[in-house]
């Protein structure tokens, strides 16, 4: 079954040509085959398909991909942010209550929870989402988390050393044992990645170094939560580790964007999270002018971060972090999909999956330009349409 869709106004390919790394093509078609795409041009030159549809001169743009999110747990933290906004600070001590209501919660609860993050974010243009365990902190339920995640996506994330559970309070070495040990025997078999939140309150640099190592020989590749809270070595960490992102990036040294530029690691940044703690903004700006490779994701939970909209993180990242419009557009396709080292998405050309986003908006500078406005009208992941 064939699919071709034309008039495009403004078609972001993000296969750079010349000054543009974006690939813009105005008046262009793309033509879906299955699950790929199988021909790019211009309108004019279209080839026959089974099915005609025609975007009206609308722009059409890869579909998003999500590089970070932790939406398998139980319960919600509204009453925390409400706290916050009324002057309290945001610590990471708040994951514990979310891990006691996501070990109170069933499979069948926490699945029907999960596919209801993932259809607002469908609804909302993203094709590909990682996701993260973390609200678990013991064997048995960190292996539902990773296995429950299995399910919808093959991005998923093992990150048993989120914090330190309350059962272990003063003994962290502890739980890094069971962390490394039987739980990592539980979880690698339903992951891909190996993650740690290496920040004070969270995990030092040297038990952080302990988590990735055990991951990596296990085959998972690390990504690493970093300067979110103030500075740390994280970043350096996990440059020389060789992890393809470090995530929140908040709170960054010279010396961390010099390591980063010289790296494959991307950075990826997390506008919701500045958002809702009331944080400073990481500064885009350095990060793109110094060479950093930059991604943009949701981070969608239940504390730090619980909006599960690219376009509205797109929004933040052009308002606040210094980023164009069209930088912030890369960042949350290809950006995200170097984050995940993937070749097969946030690229429309032929041979890539058709997973593709259409917008209400002759361009995508439209995402910044009118938040909060649903301006996502269809959306094609596999090379099937869900709207
Ligand atoms: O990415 N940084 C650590 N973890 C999450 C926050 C989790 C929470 O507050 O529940 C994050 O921001
Ligand atoms: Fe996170």
């Amino acid at each position: 079954m064939s699919v071709l869709l034309t008039n495009i106004g403004e078609l972001t390919t993000n296969v750079a040509t010349g000054d543009d790394l974006l690939g813009t093509l105005h008046g262009a078609a793309v033509l879906i085959d299955g699950e790929r795409i199988a021909w790019v041009g211009q309108a004019s030159d279209a080839p026959a398909a089974d099915e005609v549809v025609d975007a009206a001169g609308r722009a059409v743009l890869p579909g998003f991909v999500d590089s970070h999110s932790h939406i398998v747990f139980g319960g919600d933290r509204a009453a925390e942010f409400e706290a916050r906004m009324a002057g309290q600070k945001y610590a990471a001590g708040g994951i514990r209550s979310t891990v006691a209501a996501t070990r109170a919660a069933s499979d069948d609860e926490l699945r029907a929870r999960l596919r209801g993050f993932l259809a607002e974010m469908r609804a909302q243009g993203t094709t590909t989402v990682e996701i993260k365990s973390g609200y678990g902190l013991d064997v048995e339920t960190e292996e539902r988390l990773v296995r429950l995640a299995a399910e919808v996506t093959p991005e998923v994330t093992y990150l048993g050393a989120h914090v330190v559970p309350a059962e272990y309070a003063d003994r962290a070495d502890e739980y890094v044992d069971l962390v490394t040990g039987p739980m990592l025997d539980a979880c690698a078999p339903h992951a891909k990645w190996i993650d740690v939140f290496c920040e004070t309150g969270a995990f030092t640099v040297p038990q952080s170094r302990r988590v990735l190592e055990a991951g990596m020989a296990r085959g998972l590749v690390p990504r690493v939560h970093a300067s979110q809270l103030g500075p740390g070595e994280g970043v350096q960490l996990a440059v020389e580790l060789g992890a393809a992102s470090i995530d929140h990036g908040t709170y960054l040294t010279d010396a961390d964007v010099a390591a980063l530029a010289a790296s494959d690691t991307v950075l990826t940044l997390l506008p919701g999270v500045e958002f809702s703690t009331r944080q400073p903004y990481p500064d885009a700006r350095r990060l793109i002018d110094a060479g950093v490779t930059v991604a943009i994701a949701c981070d969608t939970n239940p504390g730090s971060s619980f909006t599960s909209s690219m376009p509205f993180c797109i929004a933040v990242a052009v308002r606040d972090m210094g980023m164009t419009p069209s930088e912030a557009v890369w960042a949350a396709t290809a950006g995200g999909a170097r984050a995940l080292r993937r070749d097969d998405i946030g690229v429309i050309a032929a041979g890539m999956r058709a997973d593709l986003a259409m917008l209400v908006a002759p361009s995508r500078v439209h995402l910044a330009y009118r938040p909060g406005v649903p301006l996502v009208t269809k959306v094609w992941k596999d090379g099937v349409c869900s709207r």
